[in-house]
């Protein structure tokens, strides 16, 4: 049985239909709903030197993002919002390892501007190296 579904969300359009997806299921299987956003410092310390200032408005975006998700499910869905910061593929990774996951619900690409190809960097990874499903939504 499905119980427990993460939703990695970085606020780009596969995320947030990855977001209406995961809740079908939810409702579906009585499942509770995990959001997870990375403060991505792996892209900020390339564009910047990583100050606090930086930090503190990515991570406030996220909080928009988790917010909105958060918002998105209905009465009588169980639901958590956690915001991290790192490699988002890595935390993703070390928060399977340490919640009890049975299901993942991600979008096949993210905010990244490579087009044509079909995954992304983190949900390649997560395919690749989650013990759990995952479903990658398009
Ligand atoms: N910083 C992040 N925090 C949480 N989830 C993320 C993050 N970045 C990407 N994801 C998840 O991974 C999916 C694919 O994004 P990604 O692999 O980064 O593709 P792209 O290379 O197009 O940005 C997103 O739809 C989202 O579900
Ligand atoms: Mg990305």
């Amino acid at each position: 049985m499905t119980k427990n579904i993460l939703v990695p969300v970085d606020g780009s359009k596969n995320s947030e239909d990855a977001i209406q997806k995961a809740i079908e299921l939810a409702q579906a299987c009585n499942a509770k709903l995990s959001f997870l956003y990375v403060a991505n410092i792996n892209q900020l310390a390339i564009n910047a030197c990583l100050t606090e200032a930086i930090l503190e408005s990515v991570t406030k975006a996220g909080d928009v993002i988790l917010d909105r998700a958060m918002e998105a499910v209905p009465e009588g869905v169980e639901k958590e919002a956690f915001s991290e910061t790192g490699s988002p593929a890595v935390v993703i990774l070390d928060f399977l390892e340490e919640h009890d996951v049975d299901l993942v619900v991600m979008g096949s690409r993210g905010l990244g501007v490579m087009k044509g190809v079909l995954l992304g960097s983190v949900s390649q990874y997560v395919v690749e190296q989650a013990k759990c499903p995952v479903l990658v939504v398009k």
